[in-house]
Order: C-alpha cells, then sequence, then structure tokens
C-alpha cells in the first residue's frame, strides 16, 4: 500500500472493546441462512448460460454470507465488494425519502448507535466478507465521519494495514448553513483495501482536463498556437558516474541533481524544439497541452462529483455513477461484484449497466422491494434470483408486489 514502508509493527495495534470474539468463535456460532430461491426474473433466453444466477437476497447478512462461503463459485471469488453500512448513527430510516419522510412512513431500517455492538457487527461481516474476496480482489467500506476511524482500525486488522489503498473523501451534499460550533460537514469516506495491494484489479481511471484546467496548467501559447508549459529538465538525485551527471552542452546539471535523459537524448529533444532556453540559457523541456491532456487525468483521492440524489429511490441511497466508477476500476466484465448492505440495489444496477455478476443482500424488505424494482426498470439485465433467507414466509407487502409484477 501507500505507506507500507513507514509502519512498523502495526498488526500489534488492536482495537478493545467488549464483546470482541475471536475469528474462531464467530465461524462456529454462525449457522448459515437457507437460500430459498422464491422467483427467478429473466428478458428472454441468455445467449450462453452458465448456470450462473445473480442474486438479490433478503436477510441478515451475517448467516448469508456464511452461507456463500460454503459455495465454490463463490468463496475467494468475488472480484469485488462495495458495502455502505448502516453509520451507527442511531437514526430511523423511512419510507422512500429520508428528507421528507413523515413518522407515519414505513420503517425503511433502523440504524444502530455507534457503539462497541454496532463495531462488533460490522467486524464480523468484515470478516466473512474478507475470506469471500478473490485474492486480487478490493473493498470499498462507505462511512461517515463518525465512524470511519474505528473502521479503520478494524480494517487495518482484518485485511492488514499494507493492504490499505486509500480513505476517499466523497463529497456527499451541497453546503450546510446549521448553526453549529464547527466546520459543515458535508463529506464522508470510502476506505479502498486490496486483499492484496499491488496484485488487485486495477483499471486505471481517467478523466478529462476541463478547458480552465488546461489554461491553468498550460500557460503558454507558442507560435502556432499551441498551448505548453515546461518543466526542468533535472530531477533531484546525483548521478556520480552516469551520463545524466555530466555537463551536457557545457552545463553541469545543479547540486544534488541530475539530468532527466542522457546527453544523445537532450541532443534530440532539442533539435524537435522541445527544449525552451530562457534569456540566461537555462534549459527547460516543453510539455503541449494537446499531447500530454489526451490520456486525461489521474483520479485524486477527493471526489467532488458524485453527490448523492436529493430526490432519493430510498434513503441513504448512493450516488450510481459513483458506484459505477468503482465497479468500472476494480472488477473486470464477468467478475461477481457483491453489496451485503445494498439498500435500493445501486450496485446491482451498476454491475448490471456494467456487464458483471453480482450478489446483493439487504434486511429490509423495503430495500428489497426498491432494489428490485430498479432492476425491473432497467431496458435488460441478466437472469437474476429473488431469494429469502430469512427462514420466514416473504412479508406481506413483498408477497403482494410480487403477485403484482
Ligand atoms: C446505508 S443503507 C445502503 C444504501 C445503498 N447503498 C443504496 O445505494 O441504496 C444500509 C442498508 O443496510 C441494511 N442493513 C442493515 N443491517 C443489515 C443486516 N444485518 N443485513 C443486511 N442488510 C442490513 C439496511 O436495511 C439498509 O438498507
Amino acid at each position: 500500500m501507500g505507506c507500507a514502508y513507514h509502519v512498523k509493527d502495526m498488526h500489534l495495534v488492536r482495537l478493545t472493546y467488549p464483546g470482541k470474539i475471536s475469528k474462531e468463535e464467530l465461524y462456529k456460532i454462525v449457522q448459515p441462512a437457507e437460500l430459498k430461491v422464491v422467483k427467478e426474473f429473466r428478458v428472454g433466453k441468455p445467449l450462453i448460460d452458465d448456470g450462473w444466477r445473480n442474486m438479490l437476497i433478503l436477510g441478515d447478512n451475517l448467516p448469508v454470507l456464511k452461507a456463500l462461503l460454503q459455495d465454490d463459485r463463490i468463496r475467494g471469488k468475488v472480484r469485488l465488494i462495495y458495502i455502505d453500512p448502516p453509520f451507527g448513527t442511531g437514526s430511523i430510516y423511512r419510507g422512500k425519502r429520508h428528507i421528507s419522510a413523515s413518522s407515519e412512513d414505513e420503517i425503511a431500517y433502523q440504524d444502530m448507535s455507534l457503539s462497541p455492538e454496532y463495531l462488533e457487527f460490522l467486524r464480523r461481516r468484515l470478516i466473512f466478507l474478507y475470506n469471500l474476496l478473490a485474492e486480487d480482489g478490493s473493498i470499498y467500506v462507505h462511512m461517515d465521519v463518525d465512524a470511519i476511524h474505528y473502521v479503520k482500525v478494524l480494517m487495518d486488522e482484518i485485511f492488514g494495514i499494507e493492504n490499505f489503498a486509500n480513505d476517499i473523501a466523497r463529497v456527499k451534499c451541497n453546503p450546510k448553513n446549521f448553526e453549529r460550533r464547527a466546520y459543515g460537514n458535508i463529506r464522508d469516506s470510502i476506505l479502498f483495501y486490496a486483499k492484496n495491494y499491488g496484485k488487485n484489479v486495477w483499471n486505471e481511471p481517467r478523466e478529462p482536463y476541463t478547458e480552465e484546467e488546461i489554461e491553468r496548467l498550460f500557460p503558454k501559447v507558442d507560435k502556432d498556437g499551441r498551448r505548453y508549459t515546461t518543466v526542468p529538465l533535472h530531477a533531484p538525485g546525483e548521478t556520480k558516474n552516469g551520463p545524466t551527471g555530466q555537463s551536457w552542452r557545457g552545463i553541469k546539471p545543479p547540486p544534488g541533481r541530475h539530468w532527466r535523459y542522457p546527453p544523445e537524448v537532450l541532443d534530440e529533444l532539442d533539435r524537435r524544439g522541445l527544449i525552451e532556453w530562457s534569456s540566461t540559457g537555462n534549459p527547460r523541456l516543453k510539455i503541449y497541452a494537446d499531447e500530454y491532456v489526451k490520456r486525461g487525468k489521474r483520479i485524486q483521492d477527493v471526489w467532488l462529483n458524485y453527490k448523492d440524489p436529493v430526490y432519493p429511490e430510498y434513503p441513504t441511497e448512493k450516488n450510481l455513477e459513483m458506484v459505477m466508477k468503482i465497479v468500472e476500476v476494480s472488477s473486470n466484465v464477468g467478475d461477481i461484484v457483491l453489496d451485503a448492505f445494498c439498500g435500493s440495489g445501486t450496485l446491482a444496477v451498476a454491475a448490471e449497466k456494467l456487464g458483471r455478476k453480482w450478489i446483493c443482500i439487504d434486511i429490509s424488505p423495503l430495500a428489497i422491494e426498491i432494489g428490485l424494482k430498479r432492476i425491473l426498470e432497467l431496458k435488460t439485465y441478466r437472469p437474476f434470483v429473488l431469494v429469502n433467507a430469512t427462514g420466514r414466509e416473504l412479508p406481506e407487502r413483498l408477497r403482494k408486489f410480487l403477485e403484482g409484477i
């Protein structure tokens, strides 16, 4: 990971709280859920049917994950996990729209308070998720700022601090003007870990530069009207014996630095007009905007453009484009992606749009109903099954909804 070179003995750091059980005990006490297929959904016949069915699962994810761990097609084969668990806010989320929900609206789900119970609730699920993940898989855990620091320590325990890739700061909403003696909170966090950092599937994400960025980064214009900037031709680090440490055109690299290229390459760059000489005879390399920006810019760990929908179908529904970006970057077409707290099924929708296999789990019948609607509303989707893992009859409202489809 990014910081492995400056951590030491961090595996000795542990979060301590009452009720924390060992992994062995966890495996012993959790019984796998029975995964009962209620209904299969499909649009026509799949071109190639390998028997795989995407799964929308109603039930508590802990016994469901235990059941999935017993399936050879799934254990160690999940390429990407995105979870957006309850944040430990203690809130009750109702109806479709949290913002305008009234106390009459049906409860979508009730969050736990931030507490040892909450942390243990999450930790147990993270342990199972770790074992479901493929060796080149990744996990993204969406959290708010109150819980994130505790969860980071838990993630380090389970996944290893050396596999920590990013803590992405995501701007979630517009600025708030509530009166409080603190700054407005407009961001949450997404912790990104690889199962084995460096081996993780990584489809380099790039985004286009804006006009304003191009003008700022490439302030100069040449005689042909092309925008460019210049950068030093030397880089940090001394080369004692090699050619990049020697004089070029009678100029030595400044102390503690070396030429970026050997003399013959510098000559060639100059011949092609790619070196700009200052009035004092200082050479700098020209970088042209039209060539440089072609690849787009690397995405950084502050995400400004993925605010959540203002009128969501489901309370706490996440930005679909953001989830699609995560799926695109950290999995390939045909891979299995999983969300164990799927709410309105944003990951399933993203996976469908991007040709990934998916498994989505939620304990709330309302979440499953809304998730089901969102998938069915897609013009086309691969065959999937609705699974009842509650060990009970389906709730009446969901049964009626299914009858009406
Ligand atoms: C923050 S919401 C997820 C929203 C989702 N990302 C979306 O875009 O709609 C958290 C979800 O976790 C679900 N949940 C809470 N405890 C659960 C459990 N033990 N098993 C499965 N789902 C659970 C809740 O019902 C809720 O839908």
